[in-house]
């Protein structure tokens, strides 16, 4: 599959096409593993007493799915996609294109295989011992080179904004990565950070903290703006606005880390800090919500037809929740509530089915019609898309609403006292109260995983389609499809 009736032969459309395929498939595995570790929560006979199928080595598989794989491929295909179209430019080789989708899927494979088998170096989101972070930063490295080498060679002078998104997040990622996972190797499957106590549990948190921000933020970002104006048909609102919001949120982000570890041994004035540094964190996330929003301005009938619009402009209402939220969760005496309950799960979920997910769906149905040379969003049914709208928002809604419930309420009774000092309630009562609440997750999440199905059908659907129409010459005749 390579170019396009629209798209002019110069560009490198193939390893969009297979990271965008990549990002269905692996939404629907790590969504899969979620909706079962779910379960798992409400039902803990669902790992079957078998060691690879239990809750401590799914969960690693769960949030290394849904991140690196799904929202990995997700941003690989719209960065290698936006950058050729704004830079005028194909790719500078096709040969290192390759090698970045065959390598970050054999990644992929490795922790698939790896995880459920208990290998781990513990570090939450960088799970994947020695040789296969290696890998990482090697083809992150060629993805890098290939990214801003396709940049130095572009025929306009100007560098649209989305691209400093995605170059913000590539060199922040390789940094974090690189030094939050140096480590001493004892065998081939065990090694032992460099660093030690306090300071490990920093180092591990301004990965983790920045792997939400550039990660999960900032490459999406990327994708905003530019499926946003595009799927409008309007210029983004405030062209001087989304260079205020993108130096504020690079500079801010990456002093937020501690957050996480309030009340720890970390000291004092570095948890404050990092609490100051989270709230100034709303600003530039609102500014970017509001320039995302009101590029609407002026169109925003086309919310009524267009549901890929409105997998982006809702995915938008979720950021500004979440980074509302996000700040809140900040504050040492709110944290001092949520820390540890199911507040936290809820937020983190908001970012990533509401924002992370949606947006992520709304760039795949504009731009997957373009690789099988139709219009821009022309799938095989657009009331599947809309289908597909509802199925996530409603999913997303039980799922944070439920963790809300079970937050606040866990936090509420674990602190609860009688008046001769001892606790109200035992351990076991809370968790026997959270059920209610983990059913409820468990169904938001099945029916989230349920619009990711209808995804890939509608995708086999258009493909089948476009196949069918360039028999019958409906379409113009494509090498692309033979
Ligand atoms: C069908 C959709 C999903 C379901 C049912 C689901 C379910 C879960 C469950 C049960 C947990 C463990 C919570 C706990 O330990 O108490 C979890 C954790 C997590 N999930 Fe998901 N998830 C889904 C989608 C996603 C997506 C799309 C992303 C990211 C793009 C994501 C990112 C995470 C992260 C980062 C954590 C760790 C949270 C923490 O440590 O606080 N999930 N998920
Ligand atoms: C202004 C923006 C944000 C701020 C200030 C913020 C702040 C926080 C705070 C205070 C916590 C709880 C830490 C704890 O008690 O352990 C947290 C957890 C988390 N947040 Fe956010 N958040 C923001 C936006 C987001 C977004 C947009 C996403 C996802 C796309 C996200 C994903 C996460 C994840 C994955 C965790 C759980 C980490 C873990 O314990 O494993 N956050 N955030």
């Amino acid at each position: 599959m390579t170019n396009s009736r629209l798209a002019p032969p110069v560009y490198n459309y193939k390893v969009v096409h297979q990271f965008a395929l990549a990002t269905v498939l692996w939404g629907i595995v790590g969504m899969a593993v979620g909706v079962l570790i779910a379960a798992q929560l409400a039902w803990p006979a669902l790992n079957f007493d078998t060691a690879w199928l239990s809750y401590g080595r799914l969960r690693p598989l769960h949030t290394n799915g849904v991140i690196f794989a799904f929202g990995g491929s997700a941003l690989m295909a719209t960065s290698l996609f936006i950058v050729q179209r704004t830079c005028g430019a194909r790719l500078i080789s096709d040969g290192l294109a390759s090698f970045v989708f065959w390598g970050w899927q054999s990644i992929i494979v490795l922790a698939v295989i790896t995880l459920p088998m208990g290998m781990t170096t513990s570090k939450e989101y960088a799970e994947l011992e020695w040789p296969i972070s290696i890998l990482i930063a090697v083809v992150w490295v060629a993805y890098a080179i290939l990214f801003f080498g396709t940049i130095a060679k572009r025929q306009q002078k100007h560098i649209y904004v989305a691209n400093w998104f995605f170059a913000a997040f590539i060199i922040a990622v390789a940094i974090l990565h690189i030094v939050n996972n140096l480590a001493v190797p004892v065998t081939l499957t065990k090694s032992y950070s460099i660093y030690a106590g306090t300071v490990d549990a920093m180092v591990q948190w301004w990965w983790g903290h920045n792997a939400v921000g550039f990660f999960l933020t900032a490459g999406f970002l990327g994708i905003m703006y530019y499926f946003v104006p595009k799927q409008a048909g309007r210029p983004i609102y405030s062209y001087r606005l989304s260079v205020v919001h993108f130096w504020a949120l690079i500079a801010i982000y990456v002093w937020a880390g501690p957050h996480h570890l309030h009340y720890s041994a970390l000291p004092d004035w570095t948890q404050n800090l990092g609490m100051a540094m989270s709230i100034i964190l709303l600003a530039p996330s609102w500014g970017g919500m509001i320039n995302g929003i009101m590029t609407l301005s002026g169109a925003w009938d086309k919310l009524r037809t267009d549901p890929i619009l409105k997998f982006l402009v809702v995915s938008l209402s979720f950021y500004g929740m979440s980074t509302f939220e996000g700040p809140m969760l900040s504050i040492k005496s709110v944290n001092a509530l949520s820390h540890f309950t199911d507040w936290t799960v809820g937020h983190v979920h908001a970012g990533a089915l509401g924002w992370v997910a949606m947006i992520s769906i709304g760039a795949i149905y504009h731009l997957i019609p373009l690789m099988y040379g139709r219009k821009a969003g022309e799938m095989y049914s657009i009331k599947l898309i809309d289908l597909h709208f509802w199925l996530a928002t409603i999913g997303t809604v039980l799922y944070i609403v439920s963790m809300w419930v079970n937050g606040l309420m866990q936090g509420l009774m674990w602190r609860a006292v009688n008046s001769d000092g001892t606790l109200t309630y035992s351990f076991v009562e809370t968790v026997v109260a959270s059920y209610p609440g983990y059913v409820v997750r468990f169904i938001g999440g099945g029916i989230f995983l349920g619009g990711m199905l209808v995804m890939a059908w509608n995708i086999w659907r258009t493909w089948q389609v476009t196949r069918e129409e360039l028999a019958t010459g409906i379409l113009p005749a494509q090498e692309a499809l033979a």
